[in-house]
Formats: structure tokens, sequence, C-alpha cells
């Protein structure tokens, strides 16, 4: 069995072309390209715009990663490739790839769980994730709390949104208050100056009846719709939107209900590590308010550094990685995009 598999990852589930290398737990090539900039102006990703771009963008990316980590394919032990969840044009156009080259250079492919790889690229950063562990993962598509016993096996949803993903409140709360998208950075850096506290947002789920049934659930629609109505209120009233202050008490519901129900996840399944990936883990608040709410119950919270917490394709390397080494047979080779792959599968 190898310890220190050297694995080259792609992703291409939404609008990154990421294409990772790692040795092992050792990053050793992370090259993206963005189709982001192309979608601003729809205020969303358009998922056409995005297929289009991966395909323009997969070989140089691809040639770039390999030349980064001073690697030929030749060397590469294994290619893994996100197969899903995602935009299903956006994955074929990934799988396609990952398949061509796993063909021509007669390697084993694996198939992986886009969510799976954000919680196993923290092992870049910070070594072997202890087991078991709670992640919270919260990206522009999905918000989950999940109890991972063993990624190589699989994970246990513990609870989820009910509604829209954190990610997905932070782009729209942006573009009522003009902010660009996507929304989380420009929320993040105007939150700065403002006050967290200046407005109270509701805090979706966390009243006693919702609890009995949703308690590790999320819900941000709700929160969404009240910081519409004050901003529109202000509006009809003449008066100046305090964007700062509104951002910043919009994050500050966010990252309140986040980190209380990934402690109380923790607490309950007694378990005392806390991952948490997806891109809204670059926000500054949430890493902040876990740090210091998970310090209280001794709990360790491990957060990859920014540009890991987003798309890329170093965590589905590293994803690729620890199958190798935990001994897991490759997919086949014909194996599917697919779409709305279940959090329950790590690799096909
Ligand atoms: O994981 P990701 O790159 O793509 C998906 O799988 O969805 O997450 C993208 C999401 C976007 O909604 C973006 O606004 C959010 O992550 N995001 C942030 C920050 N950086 C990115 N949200 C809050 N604060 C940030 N600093
Ligand atoms: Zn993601």
């Amino acid at each position: 069995m190898m310890t220190e598999p050297l694995v080259l990852g792609i992703e291409t589930s939404c609008d990154e072309t990421g294409v990772g290398v790692v040795r092992g737990h050792t990053l050793l090539a992370d090259a993206l390209a963005s189709s982001v900039d192309e979608h601003a102006r729809f205020g969303g990703v358009v998922p056409e715009v995005a297929s289009r771009a991966h395909l323009e963008a997969i070989v140089p990316t691809m040639q770039r990663a390999l030349d980064d980590a001073g690697v030929t394919l030749a060397d590469i032990d294994a290619i893994a490739v996100t197969a899903g969840p995602g935009l299903a044009g956006a994955l074929l156009v990934g799988v396609a790839a990952a398949k061509g080259y796993a063909l021509a250079a007669e390697k084993p492919i694996y198939g992986v769980n886009h969510l799976a790889a954000h919680v196993a690229v923290d092992t870049l950063e910070h070594g072997p994730l202890p087991e078991p562990a709670i992640a919270l993962l919260v990206s522009g598509g999905h918000s989950s709390l999940l109890l991972v016993d063993d990624l190589a096996a699989g994970v246990t949803p513990l609870g989820a949104t009910i509604d829209d993903a954190a990610g997905e409140a932070f782009d729209k709360v942006a573009r009522l208050l003009g902010l660009p998208f996507p929304g989380g950075p420009p929320i993040d850096r105007a939150a700065r100056e403002g006050d967290g506290e200046s407005i109270v947002f509701p805090r979706g789920l966390t009243a006693p009846k919702d609890l009995a049934r949703h308690r590790f659930d999320f819900s941000f629609s709700g929160l969404k719709t009240a910081v519409a109505r004050w901003v529109e209120a202000r509006e009809r009233a003449g008066e100046p939107v305090p964007v700062a202050h509104v951002a910043a008490s919009f994050q500050e519901a966010v990252c309140d209900v986040l980190t209380n129900k990934a402690i109380d996840a923790c607490r309950e399944r007694g378990v005392e590590t806390l991952v948490i990936g997806g891109g809204v883990a670059a926000n500054s608040r949430l890493r902040a308010l876990a740090e210091e709410r998970c310090a209280k119950y001794g709990i360790t919270v491990r957060v990859p550094r920014p540009k890991l917490c987003t798309d890329n394709g170093a965590m589905v390397a590293a994803l690729g990685s620890h199958l190798v080494a935990a001994g897991v047979a490759p997919s086949r080779l014909n194996l599917p995009a697919d779409s709305a792959m279940p959090l329950t599968v790590v690799s096909v």
C-alpha cells in the first residue's frame, strides 16, 4: 500500500478550473483558472458559460500544475476528479479530461465527491484528520454538518440547509447592497468597518420549536428576506443604507448560527475536532468566532487557509491521496458525472 502517493486532482464542478498535485499530505501544485469574471454581470454562475470556460482552461491548467509540481504525467500514481455534485456540463469537462489522461497514461482514476474533498483539503495544511471529526461545510451550493468517522469510507450527514446555502445568502445579500459577485469577499471586507450588533437579524432554526425537528439544519432564506425588508424600509424613508453595519450584522447572524450548531454537534457526539470547509470558511468572522467559541469547550478547530477553502484542484488531489493510501479501489473508466451525487458517497 502506498503511504505517500503522488496524486493529481481535477476540479470543474462550478466556475473554477482547478488542477492540483499532492504527494501524501504535501501540496506540490495548485493551478487555478477562474471564469468568475465572466459570470459577474449576470449576478450568478451561468452553467453554459462555465462549461465553455472549463473546456478552454483544462489543458493549460493541467500543464501548469505538472510544471509547478516539477513532475510529468508518467510520474503520477493516480488521477482524482470531482464526479459530483455540481453543474452537470461543468463536471463533464473534468471527468472527460480525467478519463482521457488516465487512459493515455494508464493511470488509475478516482471519481470523488466535491464535498468530501472540501473536508480532505485540510490535511494539506494540518496533517491527518483525527477521526471522528465534525465537518461544517459551507459553500455557494451547500451548507451541511457531517460526522466524519472515516473519510475514505463515507460520512454521516447530521443536518443541512433547508433552503439557501450560506454562500448563496452572502451572494444574494451582497447583490441587494450593491456589492459585486461573488458576495462573500466584499461583505467580509465591508463588515470590518461595521458593527455586527447594530442590527439584530433573525437566526434561522434556532427557536426551541424548530430545534426539535431541525437541530442541525440551517435556514438562511428568512435572514436574506429580513435584510431585504430592512434595506427597503431605509430606502423608502429616504435614508442612506449603512452598508457596513448591514453587512456586519448579516454576517454575524450567519456566523452565530453556524458556529453554535457546529459546537452543539461536537458536544452531542463527544467529538473534539471541528473542521470547516467550503468557500464561506474563508470568512474572517466565521474563522474568528469558531476559534473563540470552540476554545471554551476544548474543541480544536481546523480551517484551511482561505485559498484552499474555495474550489480548487488540490482538494480533489488531497482526497484522492487519502483514498489511495487507505487502499480504496479506483473507479471504473466509465464512471459517470453525477450532478446530484449524495454526500454519503465519497468515491464512485
Ligand atoms: O466552495 P466554493 O468556492 O464553491 C462552491 O462549491 O459553491 O464557495 C463559493 C461561495 C460563494 O457563495 C462565495 O460568496 C463564498 O463562497 N465566499 C465567502 C467568502 N469567500 C467566498 N463567503 C463569505 N466570506 C468570504 N470571505
Ligand atoms: Zn465547493
